[in-house]
């Protein structure tokens, strides 16, 4: 289960019920995949054949086309990251930045781990959600974050997309922002 962690005051924000409320008063999708669905197998597996991957994909097809269905995306795929991904380091060193994209940012994690950095309301400010295998979250189209791995810096997740071609990283100045 996601946890959230406040950036100014270390807060933290844990359970299933907190977490959804928390999200959903800063107009982030959250919501959770049945992790059992997939063959067991895959759950700790991060280096994956395309065979692999469309398995993934065939298991979550139900979940995949409900959300798809209710927020317009067009086509899906799958991403992994682990100590295998060449470059993982300068990757990581890349994507830490704050960005913002024209459409939402949805990941539907399914084995490891990530956190996504958010910028929130004004009272709020910066937030991490530490997501695991059957979470699911959308942030909102032109809000400022980025994603990064976590300590076990390994994760497997399906990415929904309304336009693959208009997914581009905008970089967002914010002086607000502290590592
Ligand atoms: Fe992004």
């Amino acid at each position: 289960m996601a946890e959230i962690r406040i950036r100014n005051t270390n807060e933290r924000i844990k359970g299933n019920d907190n977490v959804k409320a928390f999200l959903e008063k800063q107009g982030v999708l959250f919501e959770h995949w049945d992790t059992d669905k997939l063959p067991e197998e895959l759950r700790e597996k991060f280096v994956l054949s395309d065979e692999e991957k469309n398995q993934i994909l065939a298991t979550y097809d139900a979940e995949i086309r409900d959300l798809a269905e209710r927020r317009g995306y067009r086509t899906w795929d799958i991403i992994t990251l682990s100590e295998a991904t060449p470059n993982l380091d300068e990757l990581l060193k890349k994507f830490e930045s704050v960005h913002t994209h024209t459409e939402d940012e949805v990941r539907a994690i399914t084995a490891g781990n990530g956190i996504f950095i958010i910028k929130g309301s004004d009272d709020v400010g910066y937030f991490d959600v530490e997501l695991e295998a059957g979470d699911v979250i959308s942030v909102p189209e032109n809000n400022p974050h980025f994603f990064t791995l976590m300590d076990n810096r390994q994760v497997v997740a399906v990415r929904l997309f309304i336009e693959t071609e208009g997914w581009i990283a905008h970089p967002f100045q914010d002086p607000a922002f502290q590592k």
